[in-house]
């Protein structure tokens, strides 16, 4: 009896530290701090948060990585990224800076991560508690042991303790639960925050207001009226500088499995009982549940080749990327929902390298408008761009004003920078380590949740990487993508309105952006 009374206590305890707001006696440590990552996002995020005041009092930041670099070339590297537009800024970086410290040390070994604590140590003294929040930017490779070593060597004894860690969660099920088993001895869920940059975006965190704070929406937000889903992901770059990284992962695992199934899900799930963390992340799993394994027939992919002008090279021509590599740098495929409200419904994901267009966003196409009065009357269309120019337009048909009864595609336009124009629109990363300071896990991967993801595409991951004779089709660099694509949406249904002369962004629209 009274072990169990011991284990409520103890998950009381839990709950509460992680769930607890750290305003004071707090160190960050920033692992990989050399990096990519951690210049040009993890640093500018956490300025953002110092200026904004969003940071603990007495905040110190220590940077750790291999790379052996003094002080001042530390703090080059950190500034780097970071841009100060006006004096008083530049003022704010230069008292960011000096909350700055750096430590190199190997991933491997105890010694280097001893140094670590007693070097967090001496920003800890006389402080009530010691909470450490420790940011892994780092690759996958020195994931598993810099974990290991932090649990082991800098453990905070007094204070709360937290790990923020990067994608990649694994290449695949199976090696996503290797590395979540070996996370597991040594660190509790509560204390790991997985980062999906997209669950930071405005736009993807408005998705749940629009939705279940809309009546209208929420009454059509289903099979009967909804006909189609698209949700669109373009990078008018390649991979130029990153062809190694991305070669072992391709498009479907370096954007599709995380950041487009997160807003997917975030479309598709069933209303939570509360805004709380563990009710939204408990019904996200429930509809990934629903969502059987993509099937082969319901994908393609492509690699770009070089742009019709030929100035822009070809995905192979990057050096770092084997010559016979068949890593698709395009994809578009389809999910179905097995339940009561999507049943039928085609989910077509779409992300793609080197295309036309910088662009993500949602297309939630309508139904037909039962035939009678009209012919061929557009339907209806929401889209929700999530970047960039954040906006949310509902294309709907109008009656053209005037003396006959032409009907006209126009929209409903809630475009955020003509509606907010006095708000700023906080950077993906401030606001996800601002969550991670307050102990808010929603915006968070929950280990089930990654196990459920990964389930839905392990299989098209392995049917595509053994099938040799599976090869990408080639689209020209700054293309709309392989050429088939138009073919494959309408094949599920999609009816692309704007070919009847509807455009969104016209071009009094774009003055105004
Ligand atoms: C990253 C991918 O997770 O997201 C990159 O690894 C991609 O390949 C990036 O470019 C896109 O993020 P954003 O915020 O620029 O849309």
């Amino acid at each position: 009896m009274l072990g169990e009374i011991g284990i409520i206590f103890a998950t009381t305890k839990l709950i509460r530290e992680s769930t607890m707001e750290l305003k004071e006696d707090t160190t960050i440590v920033v692992l990989g701090a050399s990096g990519d990552l951690a210049k040009k996002k993890t640093f500018p995020a956490l300025f953002g948060l110092y200026r904004n005041k969003f940071l603990p009092k007495d905040i110190h930041i220590i940077g750790y990585a291999r790379t052996k670099m003094d002080h001042e070339e530390y703090l080059r590297r950190v500034k780097q990224y970071i841009k100060t537009p006006t004096k008083d800024v530049e003022e704010q970086l230069e008292d960011f800076c000096k909350c700055c410290s750096y430590i190199s040390g190997q991933y491997d070994q105890d010694e280097p991560f001893q140094n670590l604590n007693k070097h967090i140590e001496e920003f800890e003294q006389g402080r009530k508690a010691g909470n450490r929040i420790f940011y892994m930017a780092l690759p996958p490779s020195v994931f598993i042991p810099v974990s290991q070593h932090l649990r082991k060597n800098c453990y905070p004894n007094n204070g709360i303790a937290r790990v923020i860690i990067e994608k990649p969660f694994g290449k695949d099920l199976q090696s996503s639960r290797e590395l979540q088993r070996a996370l597991e001895p040594d660190w509790k869920e509560e204390e790991i925050f997985r980062i999906d940059h997209y669950l930071g975006k405005e736009m993807v965190k408005n998705l749940l207001i629009l939705r279940f704070g809309n009546e209208f929406l929420g009454a059509t937000w289903n099979r009967n009226h909804i006909d189609s889903v698209q949700i669109t992901f373009k990078e008018p770059f390649g991979t130029e500088g990153r062809g190694g990284y991305f070669d072992e992962f391709g498009i479907i695992r370096d954007v599709m499995q995380n950041h487009l199934l997160q807003v997917l899900t975030l479309l598709a799930m069933e209303r939570p009982i509360s805004f709380s963390s563990e009710d939204i992340r408990d019904e996200k799993v429930r509809v990934l549940r629903g969502i059987p394994a993509i099937e082969p027939k319901n994908v393609i992919i492509g690699q770009y080749g070089k742009s019709l002008d030929g100035t822009k090279p070809a995905y192979k021509e990057d050096d770092t990327v084997p010559k016979d590599s068949r890593c698709p740098t395009f994809c578009a495929m389809v999910a179905y929902i097995r339940n009561e409200r999507w049943d039928g419904v085609p989910f077509i994901l779409k992300a793609g390298k080197a295309l036309n267009e910088q662009k993500t966003e949602i297309r939630i196409q309508f139904k037909d408008v039962t035939s009678g009065i009209f012919k061929d009357i557009p339907r209806n269309e929401l889209v929700i761009r999530i970047q960039p120019n954040e906006s949310v337009y509902l294309k709907m048909n109008s009656k053209l004003p005037g003396l006959s009864m032409q009907t006209v595609v126009t929209e409903l336009d809630l475009t955020y920078r003509r509606r907010f124009s006095d708000l700023k629109i906080p950077e993906a990363y401030e606001s996800l380590v601002l969550d991670a300071l307050k102990g808010d896990h929603s915006n968070f991967v929950r280990d089930d949740e990654l196990d459920a993801s990964w389930r839905i595409f392990t299989p098209i991951l392995h049917y595509l990487d053994e099938k040799k004779e599976i090869v990408p089709m080639e689209y020209p660099y700054g293309s709309r993508g392989p050429a088939v694509l138009d073919d494959f949406t309408a094949s599920f249904g999609y009816k692309f309105s704007d070919a009847a002369g509807y455009q969104w962004n016209t071009a009094s629209n774009k003055a105004a952006l």
